[in-house]
């Protein structure tokens, strides 16, 4: 009929489905002025003039970056006392992309007893009819049987859950330091990267029952019992497990100056150690903690913020590559009894729920704090939030970069955007937000999600279930050992042992 025609004539004179005109791009390592034209929701050309298009958006004064990816959220997960947070999948990842980002990695986690494909199979579930923006999932791993190193994670690796999580504290989640090596030698031989929170649960266990036992219960104390001497050491002693197999490891939510350095020192040696570090080590300190009630609660994720040199410290480790990853560390705990006060309203602060929501903020406050103010550049800021997590967790090219094949996820950013954050404009699921009243200059106007408008006019455009699962690919699996003789004593003797 003559609308179908005239829909056919239409389709054939516009090459392209969408074109992005007049913007500035900005790579993790170049910026530069062209044109992106999307088809089938991938970039199929970058240059000038490049015709027409079914939709043109005139990105004048924007800039015109990849999607995020934030690598590190907690989505619909049980924490290890067994508390949903307050985000499911869909809340979680309308938040992640009213803040600019076009892919997220949340975990699925195992609690003791649980197989690992169990646990995978009910977060795919409950990603499934919900996400509205592309993710990947890590593995938490807290009860690594012979048949979760042997059979489980080997097979689960090869179906794209690259990577994994371990924690050295939380008592229900801890693995001891053996474990980490059966773990490690296991991603080492297939190709994954493991994930390490580190504190050192024995410490943070001593200071925190001398300080119950004077009554000291507040939140402050969240602070003085998550010593930064708890992460430092734990982070040393978990390069050097690593070391000793020589396997890749990923230092997660870093917030202070000792930790960051044991991973820069553990990099200058040529180990592949990786660094992490998010918004709460930049934008809070201990003393957020240290209000009237129970309003520090509001504050307590472990590791705790820190102080001003702290802070200053992480600024650098961003600029001197410490840090390859931004990520928020999304915990959300509302701030009533199904969330920080899980245990009662007047818990002990080592029984407050640990974790502070910033799946929306990451990138507005990096970006305004760090490339408004000279911290960093704009092509670092692209290389932390998005391209080095890519590459990392084995989603490069297809995303996190703007070339020609890539998955056409985009963010078009006005940087001259001033916001005041506040509770009420944010779209995951809490009832508070830490960065309440923080003013930031910039934040993305359009975001765009394997070419579909996900995000315009401050509203969402695409639909509840419409994000696709990531299965990603393994690094280096198998890889030569740097030794030449078996015989040989070295450091990463352990490596041939495995
Ligand atoms: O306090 C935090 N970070 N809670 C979330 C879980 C974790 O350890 O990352
Ligand atoms: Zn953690
Ligand atoms: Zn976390």
């Amino acid at each position: 009929n003559w609308n179908e025609d005239r829909k056919r004539r239409i389709r054939k004179m516009n090459k392209y489905d969408l074109l992005i005109k007049n913007g500035m791009i900005h790579t993790a390592v170049e910026s530069f002025e062209a044109e992106i034209g999307v088809s089938e929701g991938k970039i199929t050309a970058i240059g000038q003039n490049l015709g027409h298009a079914e939709r043109v958006i005139d990105a004048e004064g924007m800039l015109v970056l990849p999607g995020g990816i934030d690598a590190h959220c907690h989505i619909e997960q049980e924490s290890s006392t067994r508390i949903m947070t307050a985000d499911d999948f869909y809340s979680g990842s309308v938040s992640a992309a009213f803040g600019g980002n076009t892919t997220f990695l949340p975990f699925a986690a195992q609690h003791r007893g649980q197989s690992l494909r169990e646990v995978v199979d009910t977060a795919r579930e409950r990603a499934r009819n919900k996400a509205v923006i592309d993710y990947g999932l890590h593995l938490i791993i807290s009860d690594p049987t012979q048949n979760v190193l042997e059979e489980e994670l080997p097979s689960l690796i090869k179906e794209g859950y690259t990577s994994f999580k371990v924690y050295m504290t939380y008592e229900m989640l801890k693995i001891n330091d053996g474990e980490m090596l059966d773990i490690l030698a296991i991603a080492r031989r297939h190709g994954a990267l493991t994930m390490v929170h580190a504190e050192n649960n024995e410490v943070i266990n001593w200071i925190s029952e001398r300080l119950i036992r004077r009554g000291y219960n507040a939140p402050k104390f969240h602070a003085v019992s998550h010593s930064p001497l708890a992460e430092s050491e734990a982070s040393r002693r978990a390069i050097d497990l690593a070391r000793l197999v020589d396997a890749r490891m990923l230092i997660v939510h870093v917030s202070d100056a000792e930790a960051a350095h044991s991973i820069l020192q553990a990099r200058n040696n040529e180990l592949t150690i990786y660094g992490e570090t998010c918004p709460q080590y930049l934008f809070l300190t201990a003393k957020d903690l240290d209000q009237e009630g129970m309003e520090g609660a509001k504050y307590c994720c472990s590791p705790p913020p820190r102080d001003k040199a702290s802070q200053e410290a992480i600024w650098k480790g961003l600029k001197n590559g410490t840090f390859q990853v931004f990520s928020s560390d999304h915990a959300p705990y509302r701030f009533d009894e199904s969330g920080k006060f899980h245990a009662g309203r007047d818990a002990s602060f080592n029984k407050i729920a640990n974790g502070v929501p910033g799946l929306e903020t990451r990138m507005p406050l990096l970006f305004s704090e760090g490339v408004g103010k000279g911290r960093i550049t704009i092509n670092e800021f692209v290389a932390l939030t998005s391209t080095n997590a890519a590459k990392i967790y084995g989603l490069y090219p297809r995303k996190g970069s703007l070339v020609i094949g890539s998955d056409a996820d985009i963010a078009i950013w006005d940087p001259k955007w001033v916001r005041t954050i506040k509770k009420e404009m944010l779209h995951d699921n809490m009832d508070y937000t830490p960065y309440e009243g923080m003013e930031v200059k910039g934040w993305p106007r359009i975001v765009i999600s394997r070419g579909r408008i996900a995000v315009e006019e401050e509203t969402l455009k695409v639909d509840r279930g419409s994000g696709e699962f990531l299965p990603r690919t393994p690094a280096e699996a198998g890889r030569e050992l740097p030794i030449s003789s078996p015989l040989s004593p070295s450091r990463n003797f352990g490596a041939k042992l495995l």
